[in-house]
């Protein structure tokens, strides 16, 4: 269609236009410039022109008859190549805002905002400025930690083969995941039910005698199954460990370190203020509210292994090098309200100081499950810290019961839990906040919660409101990995 279009154009371009034969130079704002596509001075086809122009130059008749058709074809020329240009640009902008804009193909790097294509996710090689494309590629699975690896080819987790899996490559995986390489406990295998997942991660056959420089992730490939259905299991830090038996009744004294070995005492001038729960060996989870007036990290000092405030006065604790609230905590609505506390110096572990576990995926936690609160909070309303460390047993309650008129009427946000008693009378109270909310499953206490906020204390339809950690996990995971 071009080729004619042009073809006609060029019988009837010498009139107003100069000789073919002598083209003028090119000008870019002249108004053939409009018209990209037509090529209106062409050097190849000038024979063409020229035959045509002495063929029909005796003719004025006829030459006339050719200006008044070039002046009605003229325009009906412009629409069409106009109309293909917006066409061609409006493809042009719909692929490129479907490609990059919506990122439909690939997935997004959160800080540079940039469209990467989807396999480069997890495939073991840093795309993303930020490194976000490999930072979550391991995560833990169930409640008993089976290892489980993102697939980049399809886009879903898979377990990982227990098959050539070593205690090297298991403290490498815990490191990447954000751990500290000191606390890695060890590698275990687990049999899965033949065909339980999609499909598997399998160790490189040449692992260990190859030993890939990059990320673990590049030490595994896609496997339709693994030898004997064995698949890896990963303690990354020893947590969850206590002395308690969920059968006794709590709203009591603590009278054994051993049995929330993770409580922790945050003080600030001397005064305890809030509390915490020990997650490694130098991380404690807390809540960010109780670090809006004190940023800083020398205004405070942690104490763990305690059952009394007393003691810890003749102890120094330790002290804190970094203090990481949330960036979406909203201290009017106590949303998002969770911190992590690094330490300067790395806690010893012991039966009376010990982590808790982060909920790993796969786990729901859901009303009215059993679950315990402790602290050094005060036993009621406006009254002081508690000296002695006392632990309530509550229940969680279901977040639209939590959001009922009667109870909380749509405070309760999607980063909050709701634990206690719509009676009344068991809660944490002031100076309790930051401290853990826990559960028990498959003999491991897990961090539900983080102490945030409630209305008075252990009122009736006003129960006690914790920190979601479970919405919080991926946030905690980075925070790890940056400052690991
Ligand atoms: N915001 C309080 C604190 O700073 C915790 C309040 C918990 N209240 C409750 N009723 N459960 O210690």
């Amino acid at each position: 269609m071009h080729n004619n279009t042009s073809h006609i154009n060029y019988g009837f371009q010498h009139e107003d236009r100069p000789p073919p034969y002598n083209p003028p130079p090119y000008t870019p704002n002249s108004s053939q410039g409009v018209y990209p596509t037509v090529p209106q001075y062409p050097t190849t086809p000038q024979t063409h022109i020229n035959t045509h122009h002495t063929a029909t130059a005796g003719h004025p008749h006829s030459n006339m008859a050719r200006k008044a058709a070039r002046r009605n074809q003229w325009p009906c020329i412009a629409a069409v190549v106009i109309f293909t240009l917006v066409l061609l640009g409006t493809a042009a902008v719909l692929i490129w805002y479907f490609v990059f804009e919506t990122c439909a193909t690939g997935r997004r790097c959160e800080e540079s905002g940039s469209c990467i294509s989807s396999w480069q996710w997890c495939d073991g090689q840093r795309d993303c400025p930020g490194g976000e494309d490999e930072s979550q590629c391991f995560r833990l699975f169930g409640s008993d930690f089976q290892l489980q690896s993102f697939s980049p080819k399809d886009q879903t987790w898979k377990p990982v083969c227990s098959l050539r899996w070593d205690n090297t490559i298991g403290r490498k995986a815990c490191s990447e995941m954000g751990y500290d390489r000191a606390d890695y406990v060890k590698s275990g295998q687990v049999n899965l039910a033949s065909g339980a997942s999609e499909g598997y991660m399998m160790l490189n056959t040449d692992y260990p005698n190859v030993i890939p420089s990059g990320l673990a992730h590049s030490y595994l490939s896609e496997s339709a199954f693994c030898p004997f259905d064995s698949v890896v299991t990963l303690r990354c830090v020893d947590c969850g460990k206590s002395t308690a038996r969920t059968r006794i009744v709590g709203g009591d004294v603590v009278t054994s370190r051993t049995r929330w070995p993770w409580q922790v005492s945050l003080q600030s001038g001397g005064f305890h203020m809030c509390g915490g729960s020990i997650i490694g060996s130098s991380w404690i989870v807390s809540a960010a509210h109780c670090f809006q007036e004190r940023p800083r990290p020398s205004q405070w000092r942690v104490y763990a292994g305690y059952l009394t405030l007393t003691e810890m006065m003749f102890a120094s604790g330790n002290a804190v090098s970094r203090i990481i609230p949330h960036p979406g905590f909203d201290s009017s609505t106590n949303d998002n309200d969770i911190a992590l506390m690094k330490l300067s110096t790395s806690l010893q572990l012991s039966s009376s100081i010990g982590p808790v576990c982060l909920p790993n995926a796969g786990l729901y936690f859901s009303a009215p499950r059993e679950s315990f609160i402790t602290g050094f909070g005060a036993l009621s309303s406006q009254g002081p810290a508690s000296n002695e460390l006392q632990e309530a047993r509550v229940s969680l309650i279901d977040r639209s019961v939590c959001n009922g008129r009667l109870v909380y009427n749509g405070q309760i946000t999607n980063t909050m839990i709701c634990a206690g008693k719509l009676q009344g009378g068991v809660d944490s109270c002031q100076g309790d906040s930051g401290g853990p909310l826990v559960t028990q499953e498959n003999s491991v206490w897990w961090l539900v919660g983080d102490t945030s906020w409630g209305i008075g204390c252990a009122l009736r339809n006003k129960p006690g409101v914790y920190g979601n950690v479970t919405a919080f996990l991926p946030w905690i995971y980075e925070q790890l990995q940056k400052n690991n």
